[in-house]
């Protein structure tokens, strides 16, 4: 079945079944492998996309759920907030592996652009769903709160 994607800005239109995740499509049919797999059960937070700005679980997200909506990947992420988080990143050298990152900094560009000065509280709550086995956490948070200062002053 034919379905109609719109990521990063461009109209894909896709001969898959509805029901496959839209992880698998991005990173199969559309050949954006910036969204990990992690676990396959939007517990983890590796295959976070924006879906009209909100923060998705990809993995568990059917194509025909969100054939409607502006998909958001990490290569086409290009907004103000979005730069600054990527900016922040680099200059606290936040990634260890990497492999979380890409769904990280999804969730961060999603928070500070609802809030552009969030709280550690706020940063926590935004980012539980996001697990880092490097434990890079502390580090996050830090980034966050960099780029909010680049946002805000
Ligand atoms: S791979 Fe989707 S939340 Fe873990
Ligand atoms: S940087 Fe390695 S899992 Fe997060």
């Amino acid at each position: 079945m034919s379905v109609e994607l719109n990521v990063n800005g461009r109209v894909h239109a896709l001969d898959v079944d509805p029901e496959t995740p839209l992880l698998w499509v991005l990173r199969e049919d559309i050949g954006l492998t910036g969204t990990k797999y992690g676990c396959g059960v939007a517990q983890c937070g590796a295959c976070t996309v924006h879906a009209d700005g909100e923060t998705l679980r990809s993995c568990t997200a059917p194509v025909s759920w969100i054939s409607n909506r502006k998909i958001t990947t990490i290569e086409g992420l290009s907004s103000k907030a979005a730069k600054a988080v990527q900016k922040a990143w680099v200059e606290l050298d936040v990634v260890q592996c990497g492999y979380c990152q890409s769904g990280q900094i999804m969730s961060a560009a999603a928070l500070l652009e609802k809030n552009p000065k969030p709280t550690d509280r706020d940063i926590d709550l935004a980012m539980s769903g996001n697990i880092c086995r490097c434990a890079t956490y502390q580090r996050i948070r830090a980034a966050i709160h960099a780029a909010s200062r680049q946002l805000t002053a």
